[in-house]
């Protein structure tokens, strides 16, 4: 196979270098291509654009594959650990003893937040949403930690990486007990991660919150399902921020506004406003799907197609499978769960849907999970953001420590006034 396209542009011949992933995908590098022949590309959206070359994630859109640092995803499936494989995207290896019990000590040293950001808390409506208030914290921790403005090496990265994975929990929480007028809970050193985080939102000064092992177990899979997927709109804003050289918290904080948005992360909570219309009879699945395939009618099937898969969602599967196991073990059910299912069937035997390639993705089953072990839907992207960062840490170290990243700064095709003179309107 050739290494090289030739490009024809008015008669003349250019040469373009092709660039191989190890998985076989073949990029044209068109970096030079302006300096040469004076173009640039234009891709809205950047649907065929790849914006760096990464060790991190890999996606077979078309067959449905997903696998962090080469591992497919399903094997994380059983015994569930988030932390591990947070280490495993930052680090690029499983941790080993040492380093996993060195990595939990640094998080539950560092549980805690400074006593003058709690008073920030105080300082937001109750409503704000947050992601708001997540956002917002995130970045003020640049104020509290001067001292990893850069990131030079590998134990600066680990102190950071630390710092951030387990504060992000404590502001989740404090943003959720403050939108309910509740007392801020400290973190509790004996807890692991998942558990501490649910201490955190749901213990009362007078009575602990103990969380059982299906919960645990559930929160852990769901927060390892969201912890990479390559170049997706957050993890690109974070690269995009992190380019100029901004810090990983302020870097992080864009990440988290760029996952708000109802087209990407906060899909999960539209899927289950969605899920209580139908389950409110307003609607029957099968008038919600005719509404979906109507352009005019501004609503889409939530938690419905991606712009990679072009096939399952593997994380949908994997968060399907675990819904029923959920709800089986529970000795309950849920009928916004039927009601999903439904969704599904209907969908996936639509022209519209078959045609276009459009499946569940994360978020579809996402919330009926968060639902099961008791998060409030205004959590649910926030429980996303948590799952994730541990792919923007990645993503912004690889970033960081390549010697060939540059600002990320793209061109645009102009199309407003040509040169125009100046002539105020307005009177002296
Ligand atoms: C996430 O990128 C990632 O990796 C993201 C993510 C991650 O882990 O980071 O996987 C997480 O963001 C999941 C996606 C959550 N969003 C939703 O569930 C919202 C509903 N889905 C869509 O709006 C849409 O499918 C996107 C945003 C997910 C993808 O958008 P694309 O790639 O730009 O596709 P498109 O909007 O151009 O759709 C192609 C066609 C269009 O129809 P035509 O113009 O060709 O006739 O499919 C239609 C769309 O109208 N379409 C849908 C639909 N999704 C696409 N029609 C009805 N319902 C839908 N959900």
């Amino acid at each position: 196979m050739t290494d090289t396209v030739t490009l024809t542009i008015d008669g003349k011949a250019y040469t373009l270098p092709v660039v191989r992933g190890t998985e076989g995908e073949r990029a044209i590098d068109i970096s030079k291509l302006r300096e040469q022949t004076g173009l640039i590309s234009l891709d809205p959206g950047f649907g065929n654009t790849g914006s760096c070359e990464s060790a991190i994630t890999f996606i077979d859109g078309e067959k449905g594959i997903l696998r962090y640092r080469g591992i497919p995803l399903e094997q994380f499936e059983e015994n569930p650990n988030f932390i591990e494989v947070a280490w495993l995207l930052i680090f690029g290896h499983l941790p080993t003893p040492e380093e996993y019990e060195r990595f939990s000590k640094l998080l539950t040293r560092t549980a805690n937040i400074d006593e003058s950001m709690k008073h920030s808390f105080q300082g937001f409506p109750r409503s704000s949403p947050p992601m708001a208030t997540l956002s917002a914290m995130i970045n003020a921790l640049s104020c509290f930690h001067p001292e990893f403005q850069a990131v030079d090496d590998l134990t600066q990265l680990e102190g950071v990486a630390a710092r951030l994975i387990s504060k992000i929990r404590t502001i989740a929480a404090y943003s959720y007990r403050r939108s309910r007028g509740k007392p801020l809970i400290y973190p509790d050193p004996k807890l692991r991660y998942v558990p501490n985080f649910m201490h955190m939102m749901f213990s009362q000064p007078y009575e602990e919150y103990v969380c059982d092992q299906d919960t645990r177990d559930a929160l852990n899979l769901l927060l390892i399902l969201h912890a990479d997927h390559e170049q997706n709109c957050s993890t690109s804003t974070v690269r995009m921020v992190g380019s100029s050289q901004a810090n990983l918290f302020t870097s992080c904080a864009a990440g988290v506004g760029a996952l708000w948005g109802s087209l990407h992360g906060g899909a999960n909570v539209q899927v289950l406003r969605m899920l209580q219309h139908i389950h409110k009879g307003q609607m029957t699945p099968e008038e919600y799907v005719s509404r979906a395939k109507d352009k005019t009618s501004g609503e889409l099937l939530m938690g419905f197609g991606h712009r990679v898969y072009k096939n399952f969602d593997p994380r949908a599967v994997v968060l399907q499978r675990m819904a029923e196991r959920l709800y089986k073990r529970m000795k309950t059910d849920d009928p916004l769960l039927n009601i999903a299912r439904k969704l599904e069937e209907i969908a996936l035997s639509d022209s519209y849907f078959v045609e276009r390639n459009l499946y569940p993705n994360v978020d579809f089953y996402s919330g009926i999970i968060l639902r099961a072990i008791g998060i409030p839907v205004n959590m649910f992207t926030v429980i996303f953001a948590i799952g994730r960062l541990p792919g923007w840490i990645a993503h912004w170290a690889e970033q960081n420590e390549s010697a060939t990243s540059r600002i990320a700064r793209p061109r645009q095709v102009y199309t407003g006034n040509p040169e125009t003179k100046y002539v105020s309107l307005l009177r002296d």
